[in-house]
């Protein structure tokens, strides 16, 4: 089973579906990453700041020297953490993700967290845009920006971001973002797109995905894939990561889809863009 393809607005693909690895202990992101490529997995999710970039990167060069993967086929996604925004840490922030990886380019760069306190995102930016130019990542992005900080990094960019990964499940659907996103051919990727789990308890999607004859899980995975939103949940068994990754073929109807719609409650299980960094 392989995921769907989306292109960016670089041109590049990328995977709808993919594998997270916050909170992944790094002795074990290896073993995990090595299960999700044998799953089918594709895009794998990682950050600076999650300490796990080299067992990341050892999985992925193991499997490709395995010949269960060509690199070409890989897409891999690092993070550059708040500590190193500005245009010189920035690139010095890349080169140390490369050298925990251990490999000669990345797919895709975020900027972690806008960070508006500090106000150096436009200036990271600027580094990013480098690093595109330079050949060394095939796409640049975003992560946690709200409107008001794409707005200004559009006003004094080149390079539209290709992917801003913020927060996204049934309770908090982020229309406006995604409206936003779309006016700028910005793709939207789902983090917590289980809210780190919490949803799967909820009575609502619980009735709809008995009706349906599928996991919770899968039904917040369908509903974000139907809505062309790339995810990127973590699981920690061979089991999980495989119920998220085979998700039933047909579309959802637009009944459930309206009835996922009255779910939302613009709630947020992780952090406030407005006031990390
Ligand atoms: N850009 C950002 O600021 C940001 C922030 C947060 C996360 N992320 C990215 O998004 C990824 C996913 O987010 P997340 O890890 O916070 O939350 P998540 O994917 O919404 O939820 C993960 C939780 O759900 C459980 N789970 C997964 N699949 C399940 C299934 N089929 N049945 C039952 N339980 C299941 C996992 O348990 P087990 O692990 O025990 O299996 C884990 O506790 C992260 O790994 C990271 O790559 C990015």
């Amino acid at each position: 089973m392989t995921s769907p393809l989306l292109t960016l607005n670089s041109g590049a693909r990328i995977p709808a579906q993919g594998y997270g690895v916050y909170k992944v202990p790094p002795q074990q992101t290896r073993t995990l990453v090595r299960q999700a490529l044998e799953t089918g997995y594709r895009l794998i999710d990682t950050a600076a700041f999650y300490l796990n970039e080299e067992g990341v990167g050892q999985a992925v060069r193991e499997a490709i020297a395995d010949g269960l993967v060509n690199r070409e086929d890989l897409f891999i996604t690092s993070k550059l953490w708040n500590d190193q925004q500005g245009y010189h840490k920035a690139l010095h922030g890349f080169d140390e993700s490369m050298a925990r990886l251990g490999l000669d380019y990345l797919d895709l760069f975020l900027i972690h967290w806008p960070a508006p306190q500090q106000d150096l995102y436009r200036e990271t930016y600027q580094a990013f845009e480098k690093l595109l130019a330079d050949g060394r990542v095939r796409a640049i992005g975003v992560s946690n920006f709200l409107p008001e900080h794409l707005e200004r990094l559009l006003q004094d960019s080149s390079v539209i971001p290709a992917v801003n990964q913020v927060e996204m499940h049934p309770w908090l659907q982020q229309g406006p973002l995604r409206a936003f996103h779309a006016q700028h051919g910005i793709l939207t990727q789902a983090w917590s797109p289980l809210a780190r789990g919490k949803l799967l308890e909820d009575p609502q999607l619980l009735c709809l995905a008995q009706e349906l004859q599928i996991s919770v899980a899968q039904l917040a995975l369908c509903w974000l894939r139907d809505l062309g939103v790339s995810a990127i949940p973590k699981a920690s068994s061979p089991e999980r990561m495989k119920q998220n990754f085979e998700l039933p073929a047909e579309a959802l109807s637009p009944q459930i889809l309206a009835r996922i719609a009255q779910l939302d409650r613009h709630q947020r299980v992780g952090s406030d863009p407005r006031t990390v960094g």
